[in-house]
């Protein structure tokens, strides 16, 4: 019988520890893809005192039996993934790449920079990377997919009209696009090296489910980065949640198995936008730095807060969460309190759901005793009292189960329950 896809989705603001999750998991499985996002990720994975930054290659590449997809709701910078595959010598056989996931150009990437400094204040903080103006040219139909590498003359040819069409646009934001010999080189380039792992992952995804094969699909950002159900404008451009790996890989619902939530322990996130939850004092600026909380791929300082059950719970539902991995449990160590946001105060009232906007919310806590001594635990019953119960008080305003603990970066500091 065809097996089902089993997912990771991230439930906050991105940055929970997805990569260390895949990475574990990963051992088990036979095939790994990423579905939407670009390199805007940054996955962590620590093996010993080795450190790797994944951003756009699945986290799976680590099991050399595995076979890694990405899919065609990745938007893809070929020279991003050029550079990122140079870590692990020969990919061939082990890397395939949708011919129909759309390219990042290089002028995506200008007008991503030349929006933000336009907003000024309004500012999104994106990553820069040129993800919502390739997200937007996909969805504009002007966009070009990886699969016309096979003929960058028509490539550049067209590339070069469309820049002439929308000449003006180009000047008022001072970006210099490219002539057709330059582009056309530039192209070649990326043909060369991309095209031997360009295929009908769609085909590939499903004969592997038909085969028997276990796949695992691994989200990039968090649900509250969705376009659609997340913290919009200050969102990112793809769809982070569940649903997203249908479109992104050509699954069909009924193709989904298990959905793990991967969440942290508090809470954080880079750029700008509403968090309610976000501590400005001493103890955000402790758990940032317990948690060593900057941007694995812009170095920025991540804002660090509270946990929101909250938004976890509607995370949980909307991803239909079997399980979460209870990320980071360690940074909280040493607190004396700990909080739990369980409820919002809006125009004086009393919310236990997610509002459309999360902006002017007061948050209402509940406080707990801390711990210590979490730190490197990888059995349920080495962990501190007070440490299991605020566990179990997340699993029971979530509704959901938390399925593993992590206490540490590296694979050993987990715990399954
Ligand atoms: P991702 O984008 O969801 O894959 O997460 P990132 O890799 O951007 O950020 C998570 C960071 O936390 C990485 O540096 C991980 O190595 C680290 N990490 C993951 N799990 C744990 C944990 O349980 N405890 C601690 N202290 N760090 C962790
Ligand atoms: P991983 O997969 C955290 C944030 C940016 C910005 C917003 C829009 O590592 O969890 P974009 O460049 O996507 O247009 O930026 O989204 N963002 C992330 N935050 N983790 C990520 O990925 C992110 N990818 C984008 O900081 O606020
Ligand atoms: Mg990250």
């Amino acid at each position: 019988m065809a097996n089902k896809a089993d997912l990771i989705v991230g439930i906050q603001w991105g940055d929970e520890g997805k990569g260390k999750i895949v990475d574990l998991m990963a051992q088990k499985y036979a095939v790994v893809c990423r579905y939407q996002g670009g390199h805007n990720a940054g996955h962590t994975i620590v093996v010993g005192d080795k450190t790797l930054a994944l951003h756009l290659i699945p986290s799976g590449v680590l099991n050399e039996k595995a076979i890694n997809i990405i899919g065609n709701g990745v938007v893809i910078s070929a020279e991003a993934l050029i550079e990122e595959m140079k870590q692990f010598g020969d990919l061939r056989g082990r890397l395939f790449i949708s011919d129909k996931a759309h390219m990042i150009l290089d002028h995506h990437i200008l007008i991503d920079q030349a929006r933000e400094r336009l907003r000024g204040a309004k500012a999104i903080g994106t990553t820069g990377r040129g993800i919502g103006p390739a997200y937007g040219s996909k969805i504009e139909r002007s966009g070009h997919r990886i699969g016309e590498l096979k003929d960058t003359e028509k490539l550049a040819k067209n590339l070069v009209e469309y820049f002439e069409t929308y000449r003006a646009i180009f000047e008022a934001m001072d970006i210099v696009t490219p002539g057709f010999d330059e582009l056309k080189e530039e192209l070649d380039g990326f043909a060369e090296a991309l095209l031997p792992f360009v295929e009908d992952t769609t085909s590939l995804v499903w004969s592997s489910l038909d085969e028997g094969k276990k796949v695992l699909l691994e989200g990039a950002q968090g649900t509250l980065l969705d376009i659609d159900h997340g913290t919009y404008p200050f969102v990112t451009s793809s769809s982070t949640i569940s649903a997203g790996a249908c479109i992104g890989l050509g699954l069909s619902p009924k193709d989904i198995g298990n959905v793990t939530g991967i969440v942290k322990a508090y809470c954080t996130r880079v750029g700008n936008g509403p968090f309610p939850t976000e501590d400005l004092g001493e103890d955000g600026k402790r758990l940032g730095e317990n948690g060593h909380e900057f941007g694995t791929t812009t170095g920025r300082a991540r804002r660090c807060g509270w946990f929101d059950a909250v938004a976890v719970k509607y995370a949980s539902r909307i991803n239909g969460c079997d399980q979460l991995s209870l990320m980071k449990l360690d940074v909280l160590d040493g607190f004396e309190k700990v909080k739990i946001c369980t409820a919002y105060e809006i125009d004086g009232k009393r919310v236990e759901t997610l509002p459309e906007s999360l902006e002017n919310i007061t948050p209402i806590y509940e406080e707990f005793d801390g711990w210590s001594g979490s730190k490197g635990a990888n059995r349920y019953e080495d962990l501190p009292k007070n440490a299991k119960d605020y566990v179990k008080k997340i699993e029971e305003i979530t509704g959901t189960k938390v399925g593993l603990i992590s206490t540490g970066p590296d694979r050993d500091e987990t715990i399954l329950m």
